[in-house]
């Protein structure tokens, strides 16, 4: 049977504080994490949403030292920026809090220092690579050298970023420091580790068999980590950033960046605890009482973490509850590519809301229709234009403005009395009864995407009710029926402020605003007594607005200059071809040209035909693939080209031509015809 619980305690994975959030970690975590929490808050149950900033671990480190900042400028300045986002999005955290506050540091060494002390974990010795320039063990990023599969010359100690393996520092082949560019040496170092191997058997017990109900994709990942063997885990680092090791004998060591981030979830329930003991009661409660579930939000890079090392770390501790579930979602990709930091391939939140005031949950919607629960999922500019305007704009928002609209025009913006009904009317009315039932199962089984689906298919019911019933034409000759027709509709539009309210916040708002309804109850949803006959509503405006198709133009083009821009950056001139003696150079006859004439061959997209003043006093023809990149063709005449007079002839869409004409390949592969410096005589060799 299941359990029921009390109470729940929901967290969303702290994000590292080294760039800002984008639509990926929206679409991934945030949303989905923030209308489960609202659903619960609304439905009046007892819940804590946690949330904060992780800010140790070594790319924290590599950033600051590549901007010539300290690490603690670099997680001031996005964490303020982070916390904003979210802010700005509705993301209702309980706290917002960060890994460097003291809370956190002391909570999290007393963990380690509790596990270590009860002899849970495991010292060991091993050798790993010490930069003796800059005095420092390097942590695996901070190694470069060569692939030891495809010669990759930049690999890094963990990764090789051209063939994709993962690697270890010593399988490199010369290592060198990016601290000091320095050969490291191989140095003995003294860390703890977790055995992960001593909880295998439980965790088979635990989720294999307890909790089959998970969904697939982290039911697989932790199904396939436990078919192997858990090895012992460092939970330590040689690294001066982070929380020291608080055991004797670990100076320059600090806890394990994945250690101490979970830890963030309950060090910050303790101060929000602390802060507000009449509201939220102790820490304890939300992380030890049988009776409070525990729910994770992340993104499937973080599923090993939270299935399977967290869980150790407090079940080794004794005192935890275990995670109930675990809803990891897949990548949400960006126009058919992976969202990537490094190449600014992302829509950022602080830019969108720049761009879009006002239109967070335009945004939220989008992130959810399109989340990618099961599967990795694409965001399109066309897709959030297409959502917004044939959903939110002609579905939600006519409905919503046709009911406030004609209540203004008939009644003055006051709700009429529901008369006798007929049949139809109680079969819509009977339609959205049931959508309370289907909106909580869906949302009880974290299927974010079906639940707000349900949501709109409530505004479909509406739009489909008020274009049957017509009550601009029954107005003429049955007002009282009009009334009704009205009622229906309002109680409907009233609904649908309860039901998009997890899912859309601000547009709820603004719609009980337009209602003139201070709050609703989730209990509510499905009812028809929402709004009392005589009740005044206030001045209806537009819930959504439609998105030009010159707004997504714009945002298309950002992207591919983007594109263009890393191709740029990544661009290097291609290899030096194999030697050539002079001899060989000399065969070719390349020759000045005088340009009199430039046309596109007929019928030809790629090639255009070139009539040629070389010197002879006879004119000759080339053609040359260069079309795509001449709009005006014509604007080539009266240029000096160069060509290779003594090319042998070919024959070109009928045309014979006589050489080849010199064109240099730019970085985005467009061709550039070469000229002269200066007017020199047509029939020049160059030489
Ligand atoms: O993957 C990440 O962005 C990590 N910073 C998530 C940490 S979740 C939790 F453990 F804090
Ligand atoms: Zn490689």
């Amino acid at each position: 049977m299941e359990k029921k619980f009390k109470r729940t305690t929901v967290t969303a994975a702290l994000p590292y504080a080294n760039g800002p959030v984008h639509i990926g970690h929206m679409a991934g975590v945030y949303v989905p994490a923030d209308i489960y929490a609202r659903y619960l808050r609304l439905k009046k149950q007892e819940v804590i949403f946690i949330g904060g900033s992780d800010e140790h671990g070594v790319p924290i480190t590599i950033r600051a030292r590549k901007e010539g900042v300290t690490p603690q400028d670099v997680v001031d300045r996005y964490h303020s920026l982070i916390k904003k986002s979210f802010e700005d999005f509705g993301i209702s955290f309980d706290i917002y809090s960060r890994t460097t506050s003291d809370i956190h540091h002391k909570f999290a060494a007393d963990f380690f220092r509790k596990l270590y002390e009860e002899g849970k974990l495991i010292e060991k010795t091993t050798q790993q690579y010490y930069d003796e320039e800059a005095k420092q063990f390097l942590a695996d990023r901070y190694i470069t050298g060569e692939c030891p599969h495809c010669h990759n010359q930049g690999a890094y100690g963990d990764q090789c970023e051209k063939c994709g393996r993962d690697l270890s520092p010593t399988e490199l082949i010369n290592p060198k420091s990016t601290i000091s560019g320095s050969a490291p040496v191989l140095k003995d170092t003294k860390n703890w580790y977790l055995p992960l191997n001593q909880y295998q058997d439980w965790l088979k017990e635990w989720i294999l068999e307890g909790h089959k109900e998970w969904r697939s994709n982290v039911y697989g990942q932790c199904k396939s980590w436990l078919s192997m063997d858990l090895q012992p885990r460092a939970m330590t680092r040689d690294l001066d950033w982070g929380i020291p090791v608080p055991v004797e004998g670990a100076e320059g060591k600090v806890l394990y960046v994945w250690f101490d981030a979970p830890i963030g979830y309950i060090s910050n329930t303790k101060e929000l605890c602390d802060k507000e003991p009449e509201k939220w009661g102790s820490w304890e409660k939300w992380w030890q009482d049988e009776d409070t579930r525990l729910v994770h939000f992340i993104g499937k890079d973080n599923i090993v973490f939270h299935c399977i090392i967290f869980p150790i770390m407090m079940k080794a501790h004794g005192k935890y509850i275990m995670p109930d579930n675990v809803p990891s979602n897949e990548f949400l990709n960006l126009e058919n590519d992976k969202i990537s930091t490094s190449r600014n391939w992302a829509v950022w939140l602080n830019e969108y809301l720049e761009e879009f005031p006002g239109k967070q949950d335009v945004l939220r919607y989008v992130l959810t229709a399109n989340a990618p629960e099961t599967k990795d999922n694409n965001f399109t500019w066309k897709d959030y234009q297409e959502r917004n305007n044939n959903e939110l704009v002609a579905v939600y928002g006519n409905f919503v403005n046709r009911a406030l609209q004609l209540t203004k025009k008939y009644w003055n913006g006051v709700v009429p009395a529901c008369g006798e009904m007929t049949d139809y009317d109680k079969q819509t009315l009977q339609e959205f009864a049931d959508v309370k039932a289907k909106v909580e199962e869906l949302l009880d089984g974290f299927k974010f995407r079906d639940a707000q689906k349900e949501a709109m298919n409530l505004a479909r019911i509406g739009n489909k009710y008020i274009a049957d019933c017509e009550p601009w034409k029954v107005w003429k000759t049955d007002p009282k029926r009009v009334e009704t027709i009205l009622n229906i509709s309002l109680q409907l539009t009233a609904n649908l402020a309860i039901a998009f309210e997890p899912f859309l916040p601000f547009s709820s708002a603004k719609l009980r605003k337009m209602l003139n309804m201070e709050s609703f109850e989730w209990e509510q949803l499905g009812r028809t007594d929402l709004l009392a006959a005589g009740h005044q509503l206030a001045e209806p405006e537009l819930l959504f607005e439609k998105i030009e198709d010159s707004v997504i133009e714009a945002q298309v083009q950002k992207l591919l200059d983007t594109k263009k821009a890393n191709e740029q950056a990544q661009w290097k001139p291609a290899a030096i071809k194999d030697t050539v003696s002079f001899e060989d150079f000399q065969k070719l006859d390349i020759r000045v040209g005088l340009v009199k004439a430039c046309q596109p061959v007929p019928k030809s997209k790629k090639l255009l035909q070139f009539t040629i003043d070389d010197g002879t006093g006879t004119d000759r023809t080339i053609c040359s693939g260069i079309a795509a990149f001449y709009e005006k063709p014509e604007e080539l005449v009266g240029r000096r080209i160069l060509f290779v007079a003594n090319f042998a002839t070919r024959k070109m869409m009928g045309i014979d031509s006589q050489g080849m004409i010199l064109s240099a390949v730019d970085s985005d592969e467009s061709l550039s015809v070469v000229t002269t410096s200066k007017d020199v005589k047509p029939g020049s060799q160059v030489s």
